[in-house]
This record gives C-alpha cells, sequence and structure tokens, in this order.
C-alpha cells in the first residue's frame, strides 16, 4: 500500500497521511483541535515522516487553538490542502457557497478518512482508472459544523506512474439548501522557490503554443469561459524551479480531465508562498444542493518529477496511454485515413467521393472520411445542423450504398457529426426553437451562423443520440470526426429554473460526456476523434471518450511544429490527429515539399487532407512510400518514449524530436529544418533516451555509434539543401 497514516506525530499534528509513488511523496497533515487539513510537502521521495517542524506552526501566527485572536492571519499564511472562502484566508480559495440566508463564509474540519486499494468512478465524468495493483485511493472527510456541508477529498496514488489524481465531492448534509459558489479540484500551498510558470497558450489554428513566465507576486492565471476548454488557453499548468530544461529540474504539473470551463491560476502571497489551483470556472457556476443532494467535482492529475520538462512529457504519456485512453483503439495502429474536407469542401457527392477512395486505395490509405455536408441541405455552413438526413441528392442510395462501395475497395467509411448545434435554417429550429442556449427575449449571438443545443435538457439529449445512433446504425460506419464549430454564449436554458440557470455550463459538458459514453458503448468498434474547429476541445476529458482528437485546422507542416510540439508536451504522440494536406497550405498559402508534410504528419495519428486525384503526380508517387513509412514506425511512435531535442519555437530555425523504444533497441529522430542558413557547420544534435552502453547503428549509414556517443558527442547532421526539409534519423540497436 502506497499510502500510510501516523497518529499523533507532535502535539499539533494530529494525523498525518503519507502517500508514496516511486519518486514522490505527498504529505498532509491534519492539525490542530480545530483539525485543519493542511497541506505539509509535496516532492521528492522521503523514508521519514517526521516532518511536523515544516508547517511553521510555532511560529507567529500562531494556532488558533492556543491564539485564537490571529485566526485570520493563521488562516491567510497556513499552507491548506482545500481552503475556503470568507473566514479569513485571502489567497484564492477552492471552495465558496451561498446559504438561505445569503452567507457565504465556510470552513472545514477533518472528521475521517478511509483508505484502499483500487480508484472509484466519478459519477457522470471522465477519470483516469486503475486496478488494485496500479493503485491506491484516500478519501479525507471534512465537514462545515455549521453549515453541514461534507467534503470528500479523493486523493489516488498511481505508485509505478510518479502520478497523483485528485477529486472532489460536495455533499449537502444540511437542513436548508444551499448553493456551491465555486468548487476546485485540486490545491498546492508551498514556499516559492524561484519557480516560472508554463502554460499553454493559441488561438484557433495555432493551439497549444508554449509560454514560460516567472511567478511573481500576485496572481497568474489561464482560463475558459467559453464552455469548451478552448483554443486559447488550456486546462493544463507547470510550474518549475529557474533553469528547469528537458533533463534536469523540479516540475510540478495539474492538468484538468475536464472540456469545460475552468481556472487555472498561482499566486504568490505576501509570504512568498505559492499556491495552485485547478478547477471549474467559478463565472456563471452555481450549483443548487438540496439537503442530501451531492455535487462531483471533475478529477485533476497531479504530478512531480526532478527530471525536468522531458520526465513532465514521459509521465503524463505514459500515463494516459495506460490510465486515460480506452476502447478498441486504445493500443492499436489507427487505419491511414483520407478526409475529404480540404479536398471538397462542400462540393461533393458519391461519385465524387468514390472517385477519390479508389485511387487511395490502390495508394494504401485504409480509410476515407467524409466530412461536413453529408446532411439535411447542408450545401453550406449556414443551415441545417441538426437535420441528421442524408442528402440523397448529393448522396444517392443514402450512407448505405456509399459504405458498401467502400468496403468493396478494401476501405473503412468514417463520417463527420457536429451533434451538439442547430442551426437556425433548420427543419429541426423551426419545430423547436427552445432546444437552443439563448436567453429569453435577446437575439442570440450566432458564430459560423449556429447556436448550440441545450444539452443539459433530457429531451434534447435523447433526440440527439438517436439521431446520431440511427445513422451509426444504417450502415458500415467505422470511424466518427465528432466536431463542435463554436464556443457558448448567451446562456440560458428553457428547462432550468433561475436559480439553477448557474447549472447550465457544467450540465452541458455532463451532456457531451454522456452522449460520447452512450455513443462508444453502443458502437464499441467505432474510431472516435473529437474535433472542435480544430483543436479547441483538445483535453484530457475528451480522451476518455475518444483515442484521438484533431490537432489544428492548421494543417502547414511547418506551424505544425510548433503545435505539435505544445500539444506532445502533454499529450501522447498516438493523440495528435495529423494529416498531410494539399499545397499551398488553406489556412497561409505556403509551399512545403511533400515529403516534409509526410515527415510531421508522422508523429500524430497520420492521414491525407487532399484530392489524390488532383495533387501532382510527383506528389502522389510518394504516398505508398509514407503509407510504408507509416506501418513501419507507428508502434514504435505511438507506444514509444518521447524525447524533444531541438525546439523551433526556441531557436526559430529547426525542430528535432525522437521517439524511442521501451526496450532501447530502436528510436526514431525526426529533423525539420525549417530555413537554411549560409556557410554553417553541420547541425550537432544530441540525442537523448538511448542506452549508453549499448551500439546502434543509423539507418543507411556504415558506421556504428555507442549510445553514449550519440547522447554525449553528438551526432552530426549535414544542412538540408533548402528550406522546409526533412529527414527521418532511424537508429537500431547493432546486432553482435
Ligand atoms: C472544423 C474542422 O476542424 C474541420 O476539419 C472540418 O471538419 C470543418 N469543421 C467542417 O465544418
Amino acid at each position: 500500500m502506497s499510502i500510510s497514516c501516523y497518529e499523533n506525530v507532535s502535539e499539533d499534528v494530529k494525523k498525518l497521511i503519507k502517500m508514496d509513488t516511486q519518486n514522490t511523496s505527498y504529505v498532509i497533515g491534519i492539525v490542530d483541535d480545530d483539525m485543519f487539513v493542511g497541506h505539509m510537502y509535496y516532492g521528492v521521495r522521503l523514508n521519514d515522516y517526521h516532518l511536523a517542524h515544516v508547517l511553521r506552526i510555532q511560529e507567529i501566527p500562531f494556532l488558533p487553538s492556543k491564539n485564537n485572536r490571529e485566526r485570520t492571519s493563521f488562516l491567510d499564511s497556513f499552507p491548506m490542502e482545500y481552503p475556503t472562502y470568507g473566514l479569513g484566508d485571502y489567497r484564492e480559495d477552492c471552495i465558496s457557497i451561498e446559504t438561505k440566508g445569503g452567507h457565504r463564509g465556510l470552513s472545514l474540519q477533518y472528521v475521517s478518512d478511509k483508505v484502499y486499494e483500487g480508484k472509484p468512478a466519478l459519477e457522470g465524468l471522465p477519470a483516469s482508472f486503475g486496478d488494485e495493483d496500479a493503485c491506491s485511493s484516500v478519501e479525507i472527510c471534512c465537514e462545515d459544523p455549521y453549515t453541514g456541508l461534507q467534503v470528500e477529498l479523493l486523493y489516488t496514488v498511481f505508485d509505478k506512474r510518479d502520478v497523483i489524481t485528485r477529486s472532489v465531492k460536495v455533499i449537502n448534509k444540511g437542513e436548508d439548501a444551499l448553493h456551491v459558489t465555486k468548487v476546485f479540484s485540486a490545491c498546492l500551498d508551498m514556499d516559492n522557490r524561484d519557480f516560472e510558470v508554463v502554460s499553454l497558450h493559441g488561438s484557433w489554428a495555432r493551439e497549444r503554443q508554449i509560454q514560460s513566465v516567472p511567478v511573481s507576486h500576485g496572481k497568474f492565471s489561464v482560463e475558459s469561459v467559453r464552455g469548451e476548454s478552448s483554443h486559447q488557453d488550456h486546462p493544463f499548468m507547470a510550474i518549475r524551479t529557474r533553469g528547469t530544461n528537458q533533463e534536469h529540474g523540479e516540475v510540478y504539473a495539474m492538468h484538468f480531465v475536464y472540456s469545460g470551463n475552468f481556472k487555472a491560476a498561482v499566486q504568490n502571497d505576501q509570504f512568498d508562498q505559492i499556491r495552485m489551483v485547478m478547477g471549474i470556472h467559478p463565472e456563471n457556476f452555481k450549483w443548487k444542493l438540496e439537503p442530501g443532494q451531492a455535487f462531483q467535482a471533475p478529477e485533476v492529475v497531479m504530478l512531480y518529477t526532478q527530471d525536468g520538462m522531458g520526465g513532465m512529457t514521459r509521465i503524463l504519456h505514459d500515463f494516459y496511454r495506460n490510465h486515460l485512453i480506452r476502447g478498441e483503439y486504445k493500443d492499436k495502429k489507427r487505419p491511414i485515413l483520407l478526409n475529404n474536407w480540404e479536398a471538397t469542401y462542400f462540393d461533393f457527392n458519391t461519385d465524387k467521393l468514390i472517385g477519390i477512395a479508389k485511387q487511395a486505395s490502390r495508394l494504401g490509405i485504409e480509410m476515407l472520411v467524409m466530412d461536413d455536408g453529408w446532411f439535411g441541405n447542408r450545401f453550406d455552413d449556414n443551415r441545417a445542423l441538426g437535420d441528421w438526413t442524408v442528402n440523397e441528392e448529393k448522396l444517392p442510395g443514402g450512407l448505405k450504398y456509399l459504405a458498401d462501395e467502400v468496403n468493396k475497395l478494401g476501405m473503412k467509411l468514417g463520417i463527420w457529426f457536429e451533434p451538439e448545434m442547430i442551426s437556425p435554417d433548420s427543419d429541426l429550429y423551426r419545430a423547436h426553437p427552445d432546444w437552443a442556449i439563448a436567453i429569453p427575449g435577446r437575439p442570440g449571438s450566432l458564430c459560423r451562423n449556429q447556436y448550440v443545443l441545450d444539452l443539459s435538457r433530457r429531451d434534447v439529449l435523447e433526440h440527439v443520440y438517436e439521431s446520431i445512433a440511427k445513422v451509426l446504425r444504417s450502415a458500415n460506419i467505422e470511424y466518427v470526426k465528432w466536431d463542435m464549430n463554436r464556443q457558448l454564449s448567451d446562456l440560458g436554458s428553457a428547462f432550468l429554473p433561475a436559480d439553477q440557470m448557474g447549472e447550465l455550463y457544467h450540465r452541458y459538458v455532463l451532456g457531451v460526456y454522456e452522449l460520447q459514453g452512450r455513443m462508444t458503448e453502443e458502437f464499441p468498434y467505432l474510431l472516435l476523434e473529437n474535433c472542435s474547429g480544430g483543436g479547441g476541445r483538445f483535453d484530457p476529458g475528451m480522451l476518455y471518450y475518444s483515442p484521438q482528437i484533431w490537432c489544428s485546422d492548421d494543417t502547414d507542416a511547418i506551424e505544425r511544429l510548433k503545435i505539435q510540439e505544445g500539444t506532445a508536451l502533454i499529450y501522447p504522440l498516438s493523440t495528435m490527429g495529423a494529416h498531410v494536406s494539399d499545397c499551398p497550405n488553406h489556412v497561409l498559402g505556403r509551399v512545403t515539399p511533400f515529403e516534409t508534410r509526410g515527415h510531421v504528419a508522422l508523429s500524430g495519428t497520420f492521414g491525407y487532407e487532399l484530392d489524390v486525384t488532383k495533387i501532382p503526380e510527383e506528389d502522389r508517387r510518394m504516398i505508398p512510400e509514407q503509407v510504408s513509412m507509416y506501418h513501419k514506425y507507428n508502434d514504435l511512435i505511438r507506444q514509444g518514449d518521447y524525447y524533444r531535442i531541438a525546439s523551433y519555437s526556441e531557436n526559430h530555425f529547426y525542430d528535432c524530436y525522437g521517439v524511442v523504444d521501451k526496450d532501447k533497441k530502436e528510436a526514431l529522430y525526426t529533423f525539420v529544418q525549417v530555413l537554411n542558413r549560409p556557410n554553417r557547420h553541420s547541425e550537432r544534435l544530441y540525442f537523448r533516451g538511448l542506452d549508453p552502453d549499448r551500439w546502434y547503428r543509423i539507418e543507411g549509414e556504415e558506421e556504428t555509434f555507442s549510445g553514449d556517443v550519440l547522447m554525449n558527442a553528438g551526432y552530426l547532421l549535414q544542412s538540408l539543401e533548402g528550406d522546409f526539409k526533412s529527414k527521418l534519423i532511424h537508429i537500431v540497436e547493432r546486432s553482435e
């Protein structure tokens, strides 16, 4: 068991709970007669538990039981596991309520704890999982004696993965209804050790760019109030000691398993202590709890490592591959697909698609994905969302005929949906205008000429599910791209009463989860790819339902270097939807070599986003080579350890990353020279992840090198001729 409890470890620490992973320890102390749940330590694994002194409780301000005169001073500086609002802790809190009388203050006292093997599921929510061999959990039950509000803090320790997950359940044990106005899922209090905060920011076509800034006095936050995790900010935050690089340095990270509004913040207080928090964004959140009712907050994945940013990356990759991603394709190679969006946009019919599929199948492509435009009156993006019946004008014989024809070519068929939306110009909207999220009497703000369906309503949710399921039952459809092309606004539901309107954002997300959960259960063979106007909802919550997510609408190979670097910082390569697209690129107008586009897409799920009947013959001829390259390397890419060697976003000239198999017998490094430079030496690449004591052969070269030399003395790569050029360096262990 990796969780141990110790009673009365000092006069003031009544109980100590110590959680250990292979390399880290996390320690909680129950302190004072008031039984505060304090945070004592998170960091390198400790063998000992005698650390009561770290709480500074002998210093001013004294503990409340010894000097209640300074209670607020105590509350405002004591390191809390789950700080509450309104009684004197003026830092960013984790929970606030509003009682019948309109009061907000809340305190939490430890009541009991329960330690057990394994991990419970979180009702209605995606969450990591693990059996009794993989993890153990502790539930700490706390109560506010004045309102009867109970809070259960759940911690699960994945000891072999160096990960601890946290979530929170709030139960109203009082006699009156109350509103929860804020409920975060995790908090980490500690001294500031000259930390920097790392986050991911972006925009449409520019998702997940890495940023780091010093943690200074005040607060730094990343957040979304858009109803989804968003293109703009990402539900991830890490703090690291200054000077941390890919291999060395301390990193603490939090990642939210949630797909809606979120807030992550780090605050440096008056005593140079920091508090890092993460949870559902409190803006427009107000959840009513009748006596006896409970609210389950989503999960935060938390880790600490001394092995730098690369260490963090590899911990998260392994954790998600083993404890979050599920389903048929969890560990499987994905079919190479061709998506017709950039090939045809809305201008397609069965003949055109079959023409493309015939050519594609000859080239080795394994699946045709029919994107937006196959249903209702959807001749452009101004109409028909919600009318999920096949447009027989475009597709005579319907989906069944198309699927059968595509299957005859030895290919699978996939289709696009945008189930959460409704166009004002649709039969669905004409029949049910009140099904859209809107403020009554106020014209709704359109985005891409569409509204969002009110998935907090059971009738709407059932209708949406049946519309999707009917289509999927009608033909052999083996893949779904689930898109979401606008963010939420005009928050209003014709179903929810006024005192529950603040539940809409979260109920909407729960509705999305229910739909995807039901769909993957009824159609377990389906490969689901989430998408949101590119990568606007790429988050761990979505990964629980779909093993891959479309990274970005920007398919330009050079822009993708930065987008994929930021994505791969925290997500396994097996999850990154990446395709070779046409040139000039449809977003940027940039022209890059077909080979480079192939090499860059190879580090994701791999596929094509172009009309194979129309591209230049020399590009088309390269496709079978790229197909065999995918088959040769995909196991390694999907399952291996990821190493960032050089970053184009930092050096502005070239990019290099590698994947090394778990046995260190094989590695693939991808080098992309963005801009050539005159009169330069060769580039010296310091490979990472190899075994220093083994000998390796570089494919295509005679000489062999020890891992030691390749990693420490480096490998010299001659500069490539021209800009936007790339090279794969495949390394295998030398056989004697
Ligand atoms: C946005 C997606 O990111 C694109 O790939 C495409 O599916 C369009 N939506 C279709 O409307």
